[in-house]
């Protein structure tokens, strides 16, 4: 049999010699390589695949036809759309980009195409001009009436449709491959020896979510937000032995602590029919970095200022929260605002109340602001064009925010005369609905301005964006195609100053916006050096958090991959505080870090540089070392930060005095049964509760949509290309049994893809 097939090898690489290339074929590897090309899956490659994902009423995603066998089909590449009966039967489709949203969508409405489809191949690019999410994203998250305001135009809906094939995503040089195949099948008018594509994509859960959650063969998506107090929560009053550790609200008394909260949000994870090699750079990537350099800047800031001590002065305390999970219906901060409801540790002493919410300043796309900085890859020093930046507020909230609103604008005076920009926070337009539904500061609004659906907000609310009446451009949730060079650098740092200043001006809380303002010292140099940096860390994708900042602070498990996408959640720990690198994801965890050192005090010093880069700075070696996920070494109410796997000393953390805490992020109707924290051995530990049920009808939430991902067997997901004979060849060869020397040859048959998820073990 071995035989047989090594023979079967190599007359067609006599045949493939003469079609595919022009040079000779001369060692085994070639040879092998020639017949079959797997597609390279996994952290650091470009390639991947769409998977099968489920919520409460179905299924979206993709899943081979076929169980547990392989779909196999000859190769056809399309240089254009036909009519769906014109489209050869059984075939795999190879497509660019472009032709992608409108062959899949052909297939949506002609489901007898749909079943002739075997696969989809996408080639990488170039880049399409539409998103592949709905062009009214989460619309049942609106907090106004008309349902139908588009705010992605560019949009298809790609990522809410059902594929009942397998569709993959091709690196640059699978899909060279490909190309040549299809051009090769063509040639052979279909007929005979045919290039064929072999997928395996065993997707095993179905239905809906709740019944793969019952039935084990899913597990729900969901992550950690990560947030971090400006100045730090005061320590627990007594002993930390008290484990229960106390209910939601307010620090217990001592002294001025019961700051209210001012709450800087962003969204850090994306969405995309491909999810690992989703990279979100502009939606949602830009408004992180501009409220992680807004930490850092107000964080530093009492080093370097003349006046001092502004955390002592601030009568607000600001709160940066990255919000993990948004795109699947605003997972991180529901989830948040009930774990304050219910009285959950991880928010505990943080008051989400109406009274101690001061206002809400969330942090959207802003690395768009300057219209002629995207038209191409021109330096950015050569740039004119202003940075326009947009105001948007829940409907008849203008008022209740005017304070935001007027900070937010005298800031961007400061910002124009200091980076010689023209720096601008213009209101959205007033013909808008409202705040987008994909806004997590709505989450705010519904939950602590009263009644969902009442218009008359009385939180200030305030979503910072570079779009004005909708998302520019196709970039909102298209996997890679929104990538580091769609979003310009100074954009974001002009963006991150305002926001710095803002906050600033309000936490000092002397309602007259630009007194306040004036006198934070700002280097804004020393803000576009960290913008650059973390744009190298968390905007290219094959390069993910080996980058120097990241690795001055942490040590991540995949340092050649930044994953956007929240991914599963098996469990969950009792102490949330604890980095656990089995629990949290190396993004998580950089962010965790990341606001630790931000917001902990500086030593004053003159020689300070007014903080680039978070860790490492002046003053660290007075500071009491700690070991690795060991937080009780600190004294309470510190964090332990910075450490990492390294033997000895070098790999300890610091004991910070800062408030950064990982709060869970997942469905309201789930809980995690009897996850005690000590078990880390991730057994299936989820069922549904309601016990959110009340409080979600009380402030009118939509359904739950309870997001879970289908698991998979171990060598799924798996594509390889090869040259198969015509079927009557193929009978012959196999009755006569040649007895040829080829076990290096067919050792390449045992080529097998393990595709490395984030923890997922069948
Ligand atoms: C989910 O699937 C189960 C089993 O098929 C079914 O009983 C239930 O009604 C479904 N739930 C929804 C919301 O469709
Ligand atoms: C961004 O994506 C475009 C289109 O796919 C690609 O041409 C470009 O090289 C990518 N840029 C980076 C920095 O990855
Ligand atoms: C809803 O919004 C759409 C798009 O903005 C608009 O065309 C339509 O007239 C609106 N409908 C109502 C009832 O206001
Ligand atoms: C920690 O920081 C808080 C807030 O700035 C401050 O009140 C407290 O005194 C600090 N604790 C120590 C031990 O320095
Ligand atoms: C633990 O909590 C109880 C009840 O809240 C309180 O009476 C007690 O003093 C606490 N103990 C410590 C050590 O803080
Ligand atoms: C905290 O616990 C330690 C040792 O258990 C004890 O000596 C100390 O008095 C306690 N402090 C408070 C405030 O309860
Ligand atoms: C909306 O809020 C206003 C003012 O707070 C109140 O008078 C009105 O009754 C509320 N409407 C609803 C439907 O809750
Ligand atoms: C307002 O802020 C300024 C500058 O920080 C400060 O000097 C002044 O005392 C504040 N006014 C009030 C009423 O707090
Ligand atoms: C901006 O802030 C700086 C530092 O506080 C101050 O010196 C300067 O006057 C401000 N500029 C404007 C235009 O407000
Ligand atoms: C501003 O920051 C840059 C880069 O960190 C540094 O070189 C420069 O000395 C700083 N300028 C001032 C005035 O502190
Ligand atoms: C991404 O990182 C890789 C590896 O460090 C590097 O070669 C590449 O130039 C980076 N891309 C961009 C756009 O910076
Ligand atoms: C954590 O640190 C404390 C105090 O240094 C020590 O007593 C304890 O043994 C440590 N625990 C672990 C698991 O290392």
């Amino acid at each position: 049999m071995q035989a047989a097939v090594a023979c079967r090898l190599l007359l067609l690489a006599g045949a493939l010699r003469a079609a595919l290339s022009q040079q000779l074929v001369s060692t085994v590897n070639e040879l092998k390589d020639e017949i079959y090309t797997p597609l390279p899956l996994g952290p650091g490659h470009a390639g991947d695949a769409c998977v099968r994902l489920l919520h409460a009423g179905g299924t979206v995603g993709c899943a081979s036809p076929t169980g547990w066998q392989p779909t196999k089909g000859p190769l056809v590449r399309l240089e254009a759309l036909r009519q769906p009966v014109e489209y050869p039967d059984s075939a795999v489709y190879l497509l660019p980009p472009a032709l992608l949203a409108d062959f899949l969508l052909q297939c949506r409405d002609s489901p007898s195409l749909a079943g002739r489809v075997r696969g989809v191949l996408s080639e990488p690019g170039p880049a399409p001009a539409y998103s592949q999410a709905a062009a009214a994203p989460l619309v049942d998250f609106a907090l106004y009436a008309n349902r139908s305001y588009p705010w992605n135009p560019a949009g298809k809906g790609l990522d809410g449709l059902a594929f009942p094939f397998p569709i993959f995503l091709l690196d640059e040089g699978t899909a060279e491959n490909a190309r040549r195949r299809a051009a090769y099948n063509l040639e052979q008018h279909l007929n005979g020896a045919l290039n064929h594509a072999k997928m395996r994509l065993t997707m095993e859960a179905a239905g809906n979510s709740t019944a793969c959650l019952a039935a084990r063969t899913c597990l729900p998506l969901g992550g950690h937000s990560v947030v971090a107090a400006l100045p730090a929560l005061p320590a627990p009053a007594g002993n930390s032995s008290n484990s229960s550790s106390g209910g939601g609200s307010g620090g217990s008394g001592s002294g001025g602590s019961n700051l209210p909260t001012i709450w800087v949000l962003a969204q850090f994870d994306t969405a995309g029919l491909f999810h690992e090699a989703a990279v979100g750079a502009e939606s949602p990537v830009s408004g992180l970095i501009a409220m992680l350099a807004a930490a850092e800047l107000l964080g530093s800031a009492d080093a370097s200022a003349a006046a001092g001590q502004y955390r002592e002065r601030y009568r607000r305390r600001i709160v940066f929260a990255a919000l993990g999970g948004e795109p699947w219906g605003l997972m991180g901060s529901k989830r948040l605002l009930w774990e304050a409801a219910s009285g959950a540790a991880s928010v505990a002493g943080f008051d989400l109340t109406p009274g101690g919410v001061a206002a809400v300043l969330e942090v959207g796309p802003v690395g768009r602001a300057r219209p002629t900085a995207t038209a191409g890859q021109r330096s950015l020093s050569e740039d004119e064009g202003g940075v326009s930046l947009y105001a948007h507020t829940p409907a008849g909230g203008a008022a209740a925010a005017s304070d935001v609103l007027a900070a937010l604008q005298a800031a961007a005076v400061n910002a124009s005369a200091m980076a010689g920009l023209g720096v601008s926070v213009a209101p959205a337009s007033a013909a808008l609905p409202g705040l987008p539904p994909t806004a997590s500061a709505g989450s705010f609004v519904r939950v602590l301005s009263g009644s969902g659906t009442n218009a008359s907000s009385s939180l200030p609310a305030v979503l910072l964006s570079d779009y004005d009446a909708a998302f520019q451009g196709p970039t909102f949730q298209s996997s890679l195609y929104d990538n580091s060079s769609t979003v310009d650098a100074d954009s974001i740092a002009a963006a991150a100053v305002v926001v710095a200043r803002t906050a600033h001006t309000l936490a000092l809380g002397n309602g007259s916006a630009a007194g306040g303002a004036a006198d934070l010292t700002v280097n804004y140099t020393a803000v576009q050096a960290t913008v650059q940096e973390l744009m190298q860390c968390l905007m290219n994708a094959t390069r993910g958090l080996g980058c120097p900042i990241a690795e001055a602070m942490m040590t991540p498990v995949n340092p050649g991959h930044l994953s956007h996408y929240i991914g599963i959640l098996r469990s969950l720990t009792a102490d949330p505080q604890t980095p656990d690198a089995n629990m949290k994801s190396d993004y998580e965890r950089f962010l965790w870090n990341w606001l630790a050192f931000a917001t902990r005090p500086k030593p004053p010093s003159n020689s300070s540089n007014g903080g680039s880069s978070g860790s490492a700075g002046s003053g660290e070696e007075e500071l009491q070392r700690c070991q690795p996920l060991n937080a009780t070494a600190c004294p309470p109410g510190f964090a332990c930060a910075g450490s990492r796997s390294i033997k000895g000393p070098e790999g300890q953390g610091f004991c910070l005095n800062a408030t950064v805490r990982y709060v869970p992020s997942y469905s309201t109707s789930l809980l995690c049964d009897a996850c005690d924290g000590a078990n880390t051995n991730y057994e299936f530990r989820w069922k549904l509760t309601d016990a959110a049920a009340q409080w979600e009808r009380q402030h009118g939430w939509p359904a739950d949509p309870v997001w879970a991902e289908s698991n998979w067997p171990n060598d799924t997901p798996a594509l390889t290309l090869y040259l198969k004979e015509d079927p009557s060849v193929e009978m012959a060869l196999l009755g006569a049994g040649l007895a040829v020397a080829g076990t290096s040859v067919a050792a390449a048959l045992c080529i097998r893809l393990a595709y490395h998820r984030k923890l997922k073990r069948h």
